[in-house]
């Protein structure tokens, strides 16, 4: 059962003069892929047939991120009454699907997968952390707050297992940390560029980077350096580095400058 439900959200008291405009547009974004998690658990179901207890949290994960999306596409409902959320979460479904048959880990290994696992949480609980810091109208910041406490959540329970997994795989650091880095890389893929086009797009044919590109512009622009030094430090964890020391302290800096750079140049590009 999840921790929280949409009754625990305060609905009421709603102020359509607080909405900004690029948060609502990253926020339609996010609810298509949250709303998409259960394909993620059919796909986590193959790859851990034998380890029921393992199904069964990864069954309760998914119904947690299907509630992040339901939620959020409620909220978008209300700043933006044209919005149709379950025609535009149907397209996106047409247009966006995961491998869920594969009965082996993309990532090679069971462990891998669990690295994997961690590094979209560790984005997710940055992400809806930066949001609720961010936003003004307080029905979304109540609503990031729940989030961001279900994503640290979901973070502890892969970490959980991967601490299980390893013991017996034995994965190399080095395979951990190439895990972590093609996560990283991936988040420019196809799935938030599809989602921020199939929630936003106006009939335009869809192109991936100009999509990729709104999507960044807008959403590297709420987070703030304690909130990607919090990710780097768990990032590090999940690949066994140390997370603290001047070496985390130098890729929270490097990381930080990056995504500020990317957001910056971005943001004259997406305005031109
Ligand atoms: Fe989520
Ligand atoms: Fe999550």
């Amino acid at each position: 059962m999840a921790h929280w439900s949409p009754e625990d959200i305060p609905w009421e008291s709603f102020d359509p003069a607080l909405v900004d405009p690029d948060i609502l547009k990253v926020v339609k974004a996010a609810a298509m892929v949250e709303k998409n998690a259960a394909d993620y658990a059919a796909y986590l179901r193959n790859v851990f047939p034998d380890d029921p207890a393992f199904q069964k949290a990864a069954g309760r994960w998914a119904e947690e991120e299907v509630q992040h999306g339901e939620v959020l596409g409620r909220w978008a409902g209300l700043a933006d009454p044209d919005f149709d959320f379950a025609g535009r979460f149907s397209a996106f479904r047409d247009g966006y699907k995961i491998p869920v048959d594969s009965t082996v880990s993309v990532r090679g290994s069971r462990s891998c997968e669990l690295v994997a696992r961690c590094v979209v949480e560790v984005g997710t609980s940055s992400y809806y952390s930066a949001l609720r810091d961010a936003a003004e109208e307080p029905v979304l910041k109540a609503i990031c707050g729940h989030i961001a406490d279900d994503e640290f959540r979901h973070y502890k329970l892969f970490y959980s297992y991967l601490a299980r997994y390893q013991e017996a795989e034995r994965p190399s650091r080095w395979a951990k940390v190439k895990v972590v880095l093609n996560r990283i890389a991936e988040s420019d893929d196809d799935e938030l560029s599809y989602a921020y086009y199939a929630a936003n797009g106006k009939g335009e044919a869809y192109d991936r980077q100009s999509n990729a590109d709104a999507y960044v512009a807008r959403a590297y622009g709420f987070y703030n350096p304690a909130v990607v030094k919090r990710g780097i430090a768990m990032s590090m964890d999940a690949a066994g580095l140390p997370s603290g020391g001047i070496p985390a302290r130098m890729l929270s800096a490097l990381a930080w400058n990056i995504m500020d750079w990317r957001r910056r140049r971005l943001a004259q590009a997406v305005a031109a």
